[in-house]
């Protein structure tokens, strides 16, 4: 039986979600696969990482912090990285490094965090391509939402013609909140930082840039498009006006915020803004904090995917359907 080792960088809350379901998993993976999977190394910054709840110090043969990228992907000496970290895409975030030094190595890598992935996309595919190391990112674009897997296998047969997304849960929670329900924004948005829904921070989402970066890696990652973030029109709920809401409320639509791509001849047009829709739509039923696309092809007509999973537990599942596809391909 083929041992594989993984590290796993960053441990907040879907790091940490991503290790359990793992050592959960680890029966499945001798079975499905033949690998003997071994979580060997977790770095992160917080004081909680000493500790990881739900992990057996036993399992662990290292744990390690303040480590840089390049130091911990060469003591953990894993097979693969699971790359958890917090999010920048205006500067690849401290993810970057160790997904640079795990691919310059040569490990397969999978990615959660959108911000290196946003940042340095081209970049560290081709450190792959040149390594041969595997790069996956299904929980940095929209997790448990099939979006990747759509358009590299099961669309593929097709060219794409419009894409449309639901993909932030903050901003789908406040709209619903004010529009159904007609909160003040500030109020909606206080209700969705308690129910652990909105951010601390919630900017990036309300701004749209979260949108943003998930149809980014869409279209770069399933597309082969070559966008920038430069070239992505980002608008959000920030210049919403109370006038605004009324009037949707008058006319029986519902507002989404919703990623676009729509094909210009040989490129991609890329926008985030709120769009309306009627209520019979498919989008419009797209409740609280689920989420949707829907891709309209050439050959392959229509389709449609939602997923209502629930977060971190989605996004860690999702980065370990990357983990399956690699040891697939080890095994083949
Ligand atoms: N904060 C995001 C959301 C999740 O509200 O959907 C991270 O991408």
């Amino acid at each position: 039986m083929q041992k594989v080792t993984v590290a796993i960088a960053g441990f907040g809350g879907v790091g940490r979600a991503t290790a359990e379901l793992l050592l959960s998993r680890r029966a499945r993976y001798r079975e499905v696969h033949g690998a003997d999977v071994r979580l060997v190394a977790v770095c992160g910054s917080r004081a909680g990482l000493a500790g990881p709840q739900g992990l057996e110090a036993h399992q662990l043969t290292s744990l390690q912090q303040g480590l840089t990228g390049p130091e911990f992907i060469a003591q953990s000496q894993a097979d693969i990285l699971i790359e958890a970290g917090p999010t920048n895409f205006r500067t690849g975030g401290p993810g970057l490094a160790y997904i640079e030094a795990a691919l310059s190595a040569g490990r397969d890598t999978i990615v959660i965090s959108k911000g290196a992935l946003v940042y340095r996309g081209p970049h560290l595919r081709q450190i792959a391509r040149q390594t041969g190391a595997l790069l996956k990112l299904s929980g940095a674009a929209a997790a448990a939402l099939p979006t990747l897997d759509l358009l590299q296998t099961s669309l593929s047969g097709s060219s794409v013609l419009r894409l449309d997304g639901i993909l932030n849960a903050t901003t789908n929670v406040l709209l619903e909140a004010m529009t159904v329900r007609g909160l003040g924004f500030d109020a909606a948005l206080a209700e969705a930082q308690a129910n652990g829904i909105a951010e601390a921070d919630p900017r990036n989402d309300i701004e749209g840039w979260d949108t943003a970066c998930k149809l980014l890696l869409i279209a770069n990652f399933g597309l082969g498009a070559t966008l920038t973030m430069a070239e992505v029109s980002v608008d959000g709920l920030h210049s919403l006006t109370p006038a605004q809401i009324d009037d949707w409320r008058a006319r029986g639509v519902v507002p989404k915020l919703v990623g676009s791509l729509t094909r210009e001849k040989e490129r991609f047009r890329a926008e985030v803004k709120i769009r309306t829709y009627p209520p019979d739509d498919p989008f419009a039923r797209v409740s609280g904090k689920a989420k949707a696309i829907r891709i309209i092809t050439d050959a392959m007509g229509e389709t449609l995917a939602i997923s209502d999973a629930a977060e971190p537990l989605a996004t860690a599942a999702a980065a370990l359907k990357d983990l399956e596809q690699i040891l697939a391909a080890r095994s083949a």
